[in-house]
């Protein structure tokens, strides 16, 4: 019998305060963090107080040349005695927390060269510990260990106001940064999690440090959109999450030589929820989301739009992490079908032609790449282009029924109590009847649902500015009238 496991990719495995670390790929990991902000540890679980680790990696420019800035973010829960550790985490003013100056007592190299490069505020800590600073680390040996190679690496550790975030922050130049680097800061931000939870917390646990496979996040923040909150549209969020799956399973794709949709072109009514379908798409499949915006192709010189979409494409191919290209509101980029032959259709004509020949290639290529066009106006889009077989999916996204409607005003008031709502506020009334408004708001789209909610909030937050608060929760009444004056002025 033949044995597949040779084939099966392990990462490079570390132990932490009892915990296993695997990191998987981390050099490409890495490269890719250059072009896109990269997230890590989405999936794990963690020890009470820490609810959830947010651990990224980005390229950002700095004066001194491009860095590869490193952060976390340790979310706690909301209780006193976690706000009571946070601080004791982190000492005053000081950078350097509690938490390095306790690894500098335990004479830990990581930390302690970690601190050296802090400058001032390792005196402090120093001081703090009644240590003399120690001397510096010898400058341009070659990292040989990993205490070595975190030199240079600059931590900081601060929490929020809220008293329930811990945040740590190290940079190194791009050109000295390894996979040392990275494990070093995963070291540092799960002992910041070993001092918040408590000794042995994190022993027989088990964390991936990987690009791929990452579900989308559990907890969506406000700027996080998921398939979840999208309302009616069933068979189309559907399909999307199958595509999702095949994104996220690349390995089982290849085992059977399968080949995943790459091409997306969405096409309805304004309104209809195109563009959040394809962010929260990106977020489902834990893709890197790039959109492309007309004025970035579009360019008034002649060969000027050409050489933009080329550059566009040049850049896609080298995508080494799943990728969802946005070509929004398709129709304004590519080419009206039979358009005029005045200079500007020409332009245009050109642009199309060009963008399907590279549409062709980066396919082929680069199977990283997942491309969503949308279009209000799909008879508009250049037929050729839409039937060049590169968009495999085509979906219509029509204007939701009356049952999609009473969802959509479910998830969006669902939505605005868990953002909103506190103990002592009460933003919305007990008398909502979600068949009625869907009876009421006929004709309308998710964008003119969330319009209608819009105008009552404004309404609700001016009396409120203007009376100093006292104002009552958005009742039904309030939310029909608003529906009823929106129909009204169109
Ligand atoms: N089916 C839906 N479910 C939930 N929200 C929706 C839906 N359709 C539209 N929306 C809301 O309307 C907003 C605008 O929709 P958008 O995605 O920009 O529409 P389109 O791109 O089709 O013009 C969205 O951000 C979302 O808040
Ligand atoms: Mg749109």
């Amino acid at each position: 019998m033949p044995d597949a496991s040779f084939a099966r990719q392990r990462g490079e495995i570390f132990e932490y305060a009892g915990a296993t670390v695997e990191m998987v790929d981390a050099a490409t990991l890495l490269a890719a963090a250059r072009v896109n902000p990269v997230d890590l540890l989405r999936q794990a679980s963690w020890p009470e107080p820490v609810k959830r680790v947010d651990l990224s990696v980005a390229g950002a420019d700095r004066p001194g040349g491009p860095v590869h800035a490193f952060s976390a973010a340790i979310s706690t829960a909301d209780e006193p005695y976690s706000k009571e550790r946070i601080r004791k985490l982190v000492l005053g003013q000081d950078p350097v927390g509690l938490l390095l100056a306790k690894r500098i007592e335990q004479g830990d190299p990581i930390t302690t060269r970690i601190v050296d490069s802090v400058g001032s505020a390792a005196v402090a800590a120093y001081r703090k510990l009644g240590l003399d600073r120690p001397t510096q680390p010898a400058a341009n040996r070659r990292p040989a260990t990993l205490a070595d190679a975190v030199v240079g690496l600059q931590a900081t550790v601060t929490y929020d106001e809220s008293g329930t975030v811990v945040r740590l922050f190290a940079e190194v130049p791009r050109d000295d940064v390894t996979p040392a680097h990275l494990q070093a800061f995963v070291g540092l931000t799960l002992q910041a999690v070993l001092e918040l939870a408590g000794e042995n917390s994190l022993t027989g646990r088990k964390f991936v440090i990987s690009r791929d496979a990452v579900p989308p996040r559990t907890a969506p923040t406000t700027q996080t959109v998921t398939l979840d909150m999208v309302g009616g549209l069933t068979e189309v969020v559907a399909e999307l999450r199958e595509i999702a799956v095949s994104f996220r399973h690349p390995e089982a794709m290849e085992r059977w030589g399968a080949r995943r949709p790459q091409g997306i072109l969405m096409y309805g009514p304004p309104g209809t929820g195109k563009t959040m379908l394809s962010r929260a798409l990106a977020n489902e499949i834990g893709a890197d989301f790039r959109e492309i915006r007309t004025p970035e192709i579009l360019d008034k010189w002649l060969g000027g739009s050409e050489r933009n979409i080329k550059q566009i494409f040049r850049d896609a191919r080298r995508y080494r992490v799943p990728t969802l290209m946005l070509f929004d509101e398709f129709d304004s980029i590519v080419s009206y079908a039979g358009a005029g032959g005045d200079a500007a259709s020409q332009a245009l004509n050109a642009v199309a032609g060009i963008f399907k020949q590279e549409m062709n290639d980066l396919i082929e290529e680069n199977p990283n790449v997942l491309v969503v066009a949308t279009t209000n106006f799909p008879h508009r889009v250049d037929d050729s282009l839409i039937r060049s077989g590169r968009f495999d999916v085509k979906l219509s996204v029509p204007k939701p029924d009356e049952a999609s409607r009473a969802e959509i005003f479910r998830k969006m008031i669902q939505g605005l109590i868990a953002a909103h709502e506190q103990p002592g506020f009460e933003m919305f009334a007990d008398d909502l009847d979600l068949v009625a408004l869907a009876h009421a708001s006929h004709g309308m789209t998710g964008a003119d649902i969330k319009e209608v909610l819009r105008r009552v909030q404004l309404a609700k937050a001016m009396q409120d500015a203007r009376t100093g608060g006292h104002v009552a929760p958005i009742s039904q009444d309030e939310l029909l009238a608003s529906v009823r004056d929106l129909l009204g002025s169109r």
